[in-house]
C-alpha cells in the first residue's frame, strides 16, 4: 500500500504529478484486516509543489493530490510525545515476561479524559507490537498469528460482550454462541489467542466496562491466556469502571500511563509544545510551505489549545481544510489572519473556549520580533 509521487519537467515546463491514491476498505479497527490497514495505512507526503506549479495540475491531478496531502496529514503526521516511550518500554516488557509467568500476569492501561489522544497512543503501541513480531517471524500471517487483537466497548458492555468480540476478531466466519455460558466463552476466546499466538489485546474504551462481571472476566482473561491486555480509556484510575471492588483488583494487576495537558510554565512542557509546533509546522502539506508563522506563534497556540495536544492537531488540520477549501486562493501560505480565522472558529463550532484575538499573533517577520 502506499503513494507514489513522481515528478517529471518536460521541455517546455509541462509539469506531470502522478499520485496513486490510498485505497481504504476497511472503516473500524476491531476486525483483524481493518486493524492490519490500520497499521499499515501510512502514506508519505505528496512531493512538493510551488502554487503555481499545482494550479497548473488539471482538476483530476489538483483533486488527486489534495486527496493525498489530506491522508498524510490525517494517518501519518503525528509527533512524538514522552507517553510514546514509556508505554513501549513498559509494554514490550510485559509482552516478554507475561507469557513465562503462571500468576500475577501483568496489564498496562492508558488513561486520560476524553480527546488526549489515547486511542492513538493505543495504535502506535499496537503497530509496534506486530511489527516487532511480524521482523522475528517474517511468515507470521501465512501462519495465521495474530499478535494484536483489538476491541472496543460500547455503552453497558459486559465482559461476556468482550469475550465473544476477541471471538470474532479471531474467527469472523464462526457464529458466536452468544446464548452460551460466560465460561464457555471464556474458554474459547482464550484457546483461540493461544492458537493466533496473540500477545496484545487491546480494550478501546474501557471505561465503559464497569462493575464485577467484567472485571472477573479480564482478571480471568490475563490468568488464562498469555496475552497482555491493555485497557484504554477515560480516567481508568478512578470513576466506576476499575475504581473500587472488583474494578481495583485489576487496577492492581495493571500499570498506568495517564496522557496530561502540557505546562508552560514548567521546561519540560514548553520544550515538548515547542517541538510538536514546530513538528507541525515543518510538515504541512501546502503548497510553496515556509515553515514559520506556526513557531512564532507556539505560545499563543498553547493559551488557544489549553496545552492540549489533540486540540493543536485540530487546529492544524481545520488550517489546511480552510485553505484548501478556499477555492479563490491565490497561495497557501499560512497568515495571521487564516489562522486566527481557524481559531475564531474553533470557539463557535467546538468547546474549545478561549480569548485569543488577532492582535495576539504574531506575524511571520523575524524583524518586526526583533
Ligand atoms: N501524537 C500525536 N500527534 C498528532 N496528533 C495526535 C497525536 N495523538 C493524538 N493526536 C490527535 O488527537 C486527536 C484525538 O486523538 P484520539 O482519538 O486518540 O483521542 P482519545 O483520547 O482516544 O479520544 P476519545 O476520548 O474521544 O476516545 C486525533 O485527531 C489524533 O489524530
Ligand atoms: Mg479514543
Amino acid at each position: 500500500m502506499g503513494l507514489a509521487g513522481v515528478r517529471h519537467r518536460h521541455g517546455e515546463g509541462v509539469l506531470k504529478v502522478i499520485v496513486q491514491p490510498l485505497v481504504l476498505h476497511h472503516a473500524r479497527k476491531t476486525t483483524l484486516l481493518g486493524l492490519r490497514e490500520a497499521f499499515t495505512a501510512l502514506p508519505p507526503p505528496p512531493p512538493p509543489l510551488s502554487f503555481a506549479e499545482y494550479s497548473t495540475l488539471p482538476t483530476r491531478g489538483r483533486a488527486a493530490y489534495d486527496q493525498a496531502r489530506d491522508d498524510f496529514l490525517h494517518l501519518t503526521l503525528r509527533v512524538p510525545t514522552p507517553e510514546q516511550d514509556i508505554g513501549a518500554r513498559i509494554l514490550a516488557k510485559l509482552i516478554a515476561s507475561n507469557p513465562r509467568r503462571k500468576n500475577s500476569r501483568r496489564g498496562l492501561m492508558i488513561s486520560a479524559p476524553m480527546f488526549y489522544g489515547k486511542t492513538e497512543l493505543a495504535l502506535l503501541l499496537a503497530r509496534s507490537t506486530e511489527q516487532s513480531h511480524a521482523a522475528r517471524n517474517p511468515d507470521y500471517v501465512d501462519r495465521g498469528e495474530v499478535p494484536v487483537v483489538w476491541t472496543e466497548m460500547t455503552d453497558h458492555s459486559t465482559g461476556k460482550a468482550l469475550l465473544a468480540q476477541i471471538i470474532e476478531f479471531l474467527a469472523p466466519t464462526v457464529s458466536v454462541p452468544l446464548h452460551a455460558n460466560t465460561d464457555r466463552l471464556r474458554k474459547m476466546a482464550v484457546d483461540m489467542l493461544q492458537t493466533h499466538r496473540t500477545k496484545l489485546l487491546v480494550i478501546d474504551e474501557a471505561h465503559r466496562l464497569g462493575g464485577s462481571e467484567p472485571s472477573s472476566v479480564i482478571k480471568a482473561l490475563q490468568n488464562e491466556s498469555s496475552a497482555t491486555v491493555l485497557l484504554v480509556g477515560i480516567a481508568l484510575g478512578g470513576g466506576k469502571a476499575f475504581g473500587s471492588t472488583e474494578g481495583l483488583q485489576v487496577r492492581m494487576r495493571c500499570d498506568m500511563v495517564t496522557l496530561r495537558k502540557t505546562d508552560l510554565k514548567e521546561d519540560e512542557g514548553r520544550v515538548l509544545w515547542h517541538r510538536w509546533v514546530a513538528v507541525f509546522d515543518r510538515n504541512l502539506p501546502l503548497c510553496g510551505h515556509a515553515p514559520g508563522l506556526l513557531t512564532r506563534n507556539a505560545a499563543v497556540l498553547h493559551k488557544a489549545a489549553g496545552g492540549q495536544l489533540s486540540v493543536l492537531a485540530m487546529i492544524v488540520e481545520r488550517l489546511i481544510a480552510a485553505t484548501l477549501d478556499d477555492t479563490a486562493r491565490r497561495n497557501e501560505r499560512v497568515t495571521r489572519q487564516r489562522l486566527y480565522a481557524v481559531l475564531d472558529d474553533l470557539r463557535y463550532t467546538t468547546p474549545v473556549r478561549h480569548k485569543i484575538t488577532l492582535e495576539d499573533l504574531h506575524e511571520d517577520d523575524l524583524d518586526e520580533a526583533a
